[in-house]
């Protein structure tokens, strides 16, 4: 998802459905608001939680919203689909206005997932410089062997994306569970590294990204509104 962030001007263009010279006419005879302050810049740079008035009529007003969701199997981490249940079907309609999803699990996936109307968290968030640990309950059909923990930690070519993955974390908890910890999010990731070593993936949850943990008291489908401390511990970059 693309930040929101743009020139005041070009905003005020496309809602008004007016010239870039009348919009001029109209900063510089005070008729904007851009906070509650009047706006005479035509570059001011504005994001979409701007409250933007146009004399008495609101432009824009939104209020930043960050939810978690316990993602149930079978449900599809997309705002459409023609075919499945999506994330954004689970909430009420008031509660999924704007939201997009901010790290995708896959259908048969479960477990949290992080929805805001925030452009510029979720891409703090997914950003691979931030390097944001996602932890990860992973039930195999065959046991593991300490060899798994070495090739995690290795990395694994990627052939179709030409890369190597970053040293992931794999802590074996039981035979055929273990935990594993990513910093990226490449397609598949986790199929694709168990499949290196012929292991089916039977189950895969997400317990936690970064310090953002899935509460448990939410039963699958539930969601619950992220704590002023959980969306505060993305660091966002400073503004340009
Ligand atoms: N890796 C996968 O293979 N699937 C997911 O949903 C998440 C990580």
């Amino acid at each position: 998802m693309q930040s929101k962030r743009g020139r005041l001007d070009r905003f005020l263009c496309s809602e008004l459905q007016i010239p870039r010279k009348s919009v001029r006419e109209l900063l510089l005879a005070g008729r904007v608001r851009v906070d509650g302050a009047i706006a005479k810049d035509l570059d001011l740079q504005i994001d979409e939680f701007a409250r933007v008035q146009f004399d008495e009529q609101l432009l824009q007003s939104n209020t930043p919203s960050y939810l978690m969701l316990h993602k149930p199997v079978g449900v599809v981490s997309a705002t459409q689909d023609a075919e499945h249940q999506t994330a954004l079907d689970l909430l009420d309609a008031k509660q999924r206005n704007g939201l997009h999803i901010a790290g995708r699990l896959d259908l048969n996936s479960s477990g949290l997932l992080l929805l805001t109307n925030d452009s510029r968290w979720s891409q703090a968030l997914m950003s691979p410089t931030n390097k944001v640990d996602k932890l990860y309950r992973v039930t195999l059909a065959n046991p593991l062997t300490a060899d798994y923990v070495t090739a995690f930690a290795q990395g694994m070519y990627f052939g179709f994306e030409d890369i190597m993955t970053q040293p992931a974390k794999l802590v074996i908890v039981s035979e055929h569970v273990a935990e594993v910890t990513l910093k990226e999010g490449k397609y598949h990731q986790i199929k694709r590294m168990f499949g290196r070593f012929r292991n089916p993936v039977l189950g895969l949850y997400r317990v936690s990204i970064g310090q953002i943990v899935l509460d448990d008291a939410l039963t699958p489908g539930q969601s619950r509104a992220l704590t002023p401390q959980e969306v505060a511990c993305i660091a966002l970059p400073a503004r340009v």
